[in-house]
Order: structure tokens, then sequence, then C-alpha cells
């Protein structure tokens, strides 16, 4: 009982949106991966990663799918269920599935049975100023939302293929109006994913929230990657921010702590990640 006040005294006392902003405000580099089970969640955890992400990229690296469309809330809501019986002090958040914010009320209902059912602390949807409605009235029932912008994988067919965003101007000019918009709306993190590097960096300066990256350059308040990327265990053709840290090292547990390491330190993402 009570575990919340124990935990505030403890040595390593577990990640909230509090410590997220402590960090960007004092140039400490967040770092997040995905997980999809407790066993890797413990490892991670381990492992000194501060953000977990129970993602729909599951819908790839897991069920073998080409693209996360198929992925559904039931899914996300048993991995959740799995990563969070696992971690103690990493921030877990858990992705909206495509077509589960389509609207305020159904958002609502799904954001609620992602922390109820799956014990996520926030959840992730991709969008940029179309959602910010849905994001407003999520952030209104007190619920942390991470906004996604650039890549949004659950556009594939809409955008016709896994491409950088943001390279024209103009584009570029609309994902800082709607990462600014979603701010103001009540996103408590902006993820930026497969953006050129100036990009990365002049948003995340015009923001006040955090900012976690995955292929959005160095400059990012965080980083994240997909474990299996980072374990090298994806097959085919690796997407050119990803990098195996596994190499050189004889434990997945050794490669996730190089992973966090680099972040920490700012060695990962070097320019050959970057667009
Ligand atoms: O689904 C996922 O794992 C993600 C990350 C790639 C950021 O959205």
């Amino acid at each position: 009982m009570y575990k919340h006040l124990q935990e505030r005294y403890a040595p390593r006392p577990p990640v909230n949106v509090g410590t997220l902003v402590k960090m960007k405000a004092e140039g400490e580099k967040i770092a997040a991966i995905t997980a999809y089970d407790a066993s890797f969640a413990t490892m991670v955890d381990d492992a000194g990663v501060d953000v977990v992400l129970v993602g729909d990229s599951l819908g790839m690296v897991i069920q073998g799918h080409d693209t996360t469309v198929p992925v559904t809330l039931n899914d996300i809501i048993y991995h959740t269920r799995a990563v969070a019986k696992g971690l103690y002090r990493p921030f877990l958040i858990a992705d909206m599935p495509f077509m589960t914010y389509a609207s305020r009320e159904q958002a609502l209902e799904n954001a609620v049975r992602l922390m109820q059912e799956g014990g996520a602390k926030m959840v992730k949807l991709e969008g940029g100023a179309g959602q910010v409605e849905i994001v407003e009235f999520l952030a209104s029932h007190d619920i942390a939302v991470c906004a996604h912008l650039g890549l949004k994988p659950q556009s594939v067919h809409k955008v016709g293929g896994f491409r950088v965003q943001g390279r024209e101007e103009q584009a570029a000019e609309q994902m800082l109006k709607d990462a600014q918009a979603l701010e103001a709306a009540g996103a408590d993190i902006v993820l930026l994913e497969c953006i050129p590097a100036a990009l990365g960096k002049h948003i995340t300066e015009q923001l006040h929230v955090p900012v976690i990256g995955i292929g959005a350059g160095p400059d990012t308040d965080g980083q994240i990657l997909v474990l299996y990327d980072v374990l090298d265990i994806t097959s085919g053709r690796k997407p050119k921010f990803s990098k195996n840290f596994l190499a050189g090292r004889d434990s997945a547990l050794e490669a996730i702590k190089a992973y966090t390491q680099a972040v920490k330190s700012k060695e990962y993402p070097g320019p050959e990640h970057c667009f």
C-alpha cells in the first residue's frame, strides 16, 4: 500500500512526466526503447532505459505483418500488460493502434483501456493538426499523451511508403505548426520520426515539452529505437537510423546498456544515422 510514497524515496525512483521535463531542462538525454514482453521489460529496466514504448511496431517485428495497420487494441493491451509486469523505473507508454482514436469518445474509451487493463501511464497517437481535438479531449480527462509526427507508419498506404518527411520548406513549417498546436492542446511529449536532423533540432528548440526522436537527428531531447533493431533481430533492409548494438557484445543486456549509454553520451545517433 502507498507504493508511490515508498518509491519517491527509492534510490532510482520511477520516471514520470515531471522527470522527463526536468531532463529536457537540464540537457540530460532521454533513452527510450520499445519492448513487447515481461522478460525484455526487466532487461531494458536493468539497462537504465528511461522510457519504454509498447509500439504498434509489434505488428511487424512480432506478428510478421508488412505494416502496423493490422494491429488491434487488444494486441497492444496484451503486450502492455506483459511489459508492465517487468518494469519498475521506466515510464511506460502504449501505442493507440490504427483507427482506435477516430473520434474523441472512441479515443477516450480506448486510452482508458490501455491504462486500466494494460497498465500504460501514457498513450501515443499518430497525428498532426487533425488530432488536436482528440489530444485536447484526452488531456482534459488527465490522460498523458505522446503525439507522433513526421513519418506516421499508420498512414503508409495514404502517403505511399515509409519515407522521410518534412524535407520541403512548406512541409517542415506545417510540422512545426502541428507540433506547437499539439503541445498547446495538452500533449506531454512529441515524438518525431524520420525527418531531417535540422528540422528535428528546430522543433525541439521551439517546444517546451520533451521531444523524442527516431531518425530525427542528434538534437532531440531523447532517442527511441525498436528493441529488435538494437539487437539486430529484424530481418530485411534496415532503416538508416537503426544501429546494431549487439555487434561485439555477448549479451542482449550489454547491447541495451550500450544503446542507453550511447544516447546519454550523445554518441548515438551519429551523422550516418541522420537525414
Ligand atoms: O511503434 C513503434 O514502435 C513506434 C516507434 C518506432 C517510435 O512508434
